[in-house]
């Protein structure tokens, strides 16, 4: 039998309502570009219920309304933490990097230090993964990755940056020890090391906003995001995003985001790849 079960309603919550579930998703779509399409309800409900209860709500509108009335803010980005999904994993979408390294570090042979933005990046583990394969590729030069994410949680796991030994799975042996150090013994959580740790800095940044970097970077890793905006927020995100870009950068997206629906005026690399168009035909190495 496959009953539906309304975990809100478990906890003595109200269910919740059609016209609460509106309202929650437009907020989500306003504050943070999140488009809950419909079917989404009870994916809200599970991820919300915890922050009613927390607040001793008695129904989604009571809670809705609690965010909405908090002046500090803190209660929205308190919904965000719950309703962002922020799986991620290391060496995801492993033929990025392998680009990446065999590509783009290449053009890259006169910079130091290399600076690069690692946008929406969850937890952490596409910032180390980025760390390992740039100190791999071009040993001795100074290395930045601008990590950000609207989620605070995410971030704060980010820097933290241990993970249980299941998660650290698909890093080779090589690297494990190379980068990564026991943050228990016996070792069931593995912690990235110092060094590593320092090439990258982290902020809070909302791609539906304006990020107002002060600079422009060569390469913007921007993952598994674009997948939760509609088209018109898309397109807002990936103008924001080429602004950022230096002429020849490239921006990654996920393998899941094409831009073919999205107008732009990045140049098509390969799939999930794109670049900001040269201005003289030479890129400023
Ligand atoms: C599925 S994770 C992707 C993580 C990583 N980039 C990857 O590909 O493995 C999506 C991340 O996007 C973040 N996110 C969602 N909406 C965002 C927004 N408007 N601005 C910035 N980050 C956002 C979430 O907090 C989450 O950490």
């Amino acid at each position: 039998m496959n009953q539906r079960v309304d975990y809100a309603e478990l906890f003595g919550v109200a269910p919740l309502a059609p016209r609460e579930f509106e309202q929650i998703r437009q907020l989500a779509y306003r504050t943070f570009g999140l488009d809950l399409k419909s079917g989404k309800e009870e994916l809200v409900s599970a991820r919300l219920r915890k922050l009613v209860r927390e607040g001793a709500y008695h129904s989604f509108q009571d809670y809705y309304q609690g965010v909405v009335d908090d002046r500090t803010g803190k209660s929205l980005l308190a919904m965000i933490d719950a309703l962002a999904t922020n799986h991620t994993s290391f060496l995801r979408e492993p033929d990025h990097f392998e680009f990446l390294r065999t590509q783009v570090v290449p053009e890259l042979s006169r910079r130091d230090p290399v600076e690069i933005w690692c946008a929406a990046c969850s937890t952490g583990e596409e910032v180390w993964t980025l760390g390992m394969v740039l100190t791999e590729a071009m040993p001795g030069r100074r290395i930045h990755i601008n990590a950000s994410d609207i989620s605070n949680k995410a971030l704060r796991s980010a820097q933290r940056a241990v993970y249980p030994v299941a998660r650290c799975q698909g890093v080779p042996p090589a690297w494990m020890s190379r980068y990564f150090v026991p943050d228990a013994l016996p070792a069931s959580a593995y912690q990235v090391s110092p060094t590593l740790r320092a090439l990258a800095s982290f902020r809070r940044v909302n791609l539906v906003e304006s990020c107002n970097w002060p600079q422009q970077f060569p390469v913007i890793f921007c993952r598994n995001v674009m997948i939760y905006f509609d088209s018109p927020t898309q397109e807002k995100v990936v103008a924001g995003l080429s602004a950022h870009l230096e002429p020849g950068g490239y921006l990654f997206v996920g393998h899941a985001e094409s831009l073919a629906r999205v107008s732009h005026s990045l140049e098509y690399v390969k799939p999930a790849v794109y670049r900001k168009p040269l201005k003289e035909g030479k890129w400023n190495k």
